[in-house]
C-alpha cells in the first residue's frame, strides 16, 4: 500500500510491482444542473479527477447510480449515461460495469481505477519552503450552481460554468507530469482553502496566497455579494477558518469565496519556484488557460494561510 486510509488522499494507491501501482477512486452525487447530459459529463469529469490529482492515468470505470424510477422517465437516466460515456471516452477509459439502485433521489458517479508508476505518485504531502502553488481553474462554481438553483443565473453565465465544469483535468495533468512536482490535490467540495488547508497541516510550513492572483469567476464574485453563497462555503470555513489570517484590507467576501464548494474543480499544484513560470506557460497553453500562480509557501507564520 503507497496511499491508504491512514492519511486522507484523493484517491487510494497500491503497488503491484517496481514499475506499476494501481489507483483506485469513487465519487458520486446528486444532479447540480438541469441537462442530464451534461450532468453525467461533469459527474465523470469530476469522479476522474482524483486520478489525475495522484498523478495518474485513468483506465477503467464503473457506473454508480440511484434512480427514482417512479418520479422520473427512464430517458433521463439514459441521457445522463451518455454524458458520463462521452467523458469517460474522451478520457481513454473504458466503462467496465457497474450498478444501479432504485433511489429517492437520483444519484451519479463512478469508480474509476488509474495506473501510475509507484515513483510518481503525487499526494497532498511533500510542500517545500519556497514552492509556488498554481492553480488551473477558476473558483466559483459552488456559488454560481447555488444562483441557478435560485433561478437567478443568466443562460451565458450556466452554460459556461457547464463547460468548465465537465472539461477534464486530463491536459493538466499531462503538462503536470513533464515537471518535478512537490505536491498535488485537486479542489472540490472543501474550497480552495479547505483543500490547500490538507495541503498544510503537518508540514511546519505556511503560504500566502496573493487573492488579486487567484482567478475567481466574475458572475460568482457578483451572486456572492447578492449574498448567494452555498451553505457548504459556510461550513467549510466553520472547519478550516481558524487557519487562515487575513487583514482588514481584504474584501469580507473573499474568504466565503475562496471557501466556496467546487465541482470538478481544478489541480492545485505545488512546485519549486524554479520550474513554476514554465509550469503556468505549458498549462495555458494546453487547454487550461485559466491557470495561475496564486501564491507560495513560506517559514512564517507556520501552518497559516494568509490572504495577502
Ligand atoms: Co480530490
Ligand atoms: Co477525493
Ligand atoms: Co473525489
Amino acid at each position: 500500500m503507497i496511499v491508504g486510509l491512514e492519511r486522507a488522499d484523493d484517491a487510494g494507491v497500491y503497488k503491484i510491482s517496481g514499475d506499476l501501482a494501481l489507483i483506485q477512486t469513487v465519487d458520486f452525487f446528486t444532479p447540480i444542473v438541469d441537462d442530464p447530459y451534461w450532468f453525467g459529463q461533469i459527474a465523470a469529469a469530476n469522479a476522474l479527477s482524483d486520478i489525475y490529482a495522484m498523478g495518474g492515468e485513468p483506465k477503467t470505470a464503473m457506473n454508480l447510480v440511484g434512480f427514482p424510477l417512479k418520479q422520473m422517465d427512464l430517458s433521463i437516466l439514459r441521457r445522463i449515461l451518455a454524458g458520463g460515456l462521452d467523458k469517460m471516452k474522451e478520457a481513454g477509459v473504458a466503462l467496465v460495469g457497474g450498478h444501479s439502485i432504485e433511489d429517492g433521489e437520483l444519484k451519479y458517479g463512478l469508480s474509476v481505477t488509474g495506473f501510475v508508476h509507484p515513483k510518481k505518485v503525487l499526494t497532498k504531502r511533500g510542500m517545500k519552503l519556497g514552492d509556488r502553488l498554481v492553480l488551473t481553474k477558476p473558483l466559483g462554481t459552488g456559488v454560481i450552481n447555488t444562483a441557478i438553483k435560485a433561478g437567478l443565473a443568466s443562460t451565458d453565465v450556466i452554460d459556461k460554468v457547464i463547460r468548465l465544469m465537465a472539461t477534464l483535468n486530463r491536459d493538466a495533468a499531462t503538462v503536470m507530469a513533464r515537471f518535478p512536482i512537490h505536491a498535488c490535490t485537486d479542489v472540490t467540495g472543501f474550497g480552495l482553502l479547505g483543500h490547500l488547508a490538507e495541503m498544510v497541516v503537518g508540514t511546519g510550513y505556511g503560504v500566502v496566497l496573493r487573492v488579486a492572483d487567484i482567478p475567481i469567476l466574475p458572475e460568482a464574485i457578483e451572486y456572492a455579494g447578492y449574498g448567494l453563497l452555498p451553505a457548504g462555503a459556510f461550513k467549510n470555513r466553520e472547519f478550516r477558518g481558524a487557519l487562515v489570517e487575513f487583514s482588514t484590507g481584504i474584501d469580507p467576501l473573499i474568504p466565503d469565496l475562496l471557501f466556496d464548494p467546487q465541482t470538478s474543480g481544478g489541480l492545485l499544484i505545488c512546485i519549486g519556484e524554479e520550474n513554476a513560470d514554465r509550469l503556468l506557460d505549458g498549462l495555458v497553453k494546453k487547454n487550461a488557460t485559466e491557470s495561475k500562480i496564486i501564491g507560495e509557501v513560506v517559514a512564517e507564520p507556520k501552518e497559516k494561510i494568509v490572504l495577502k
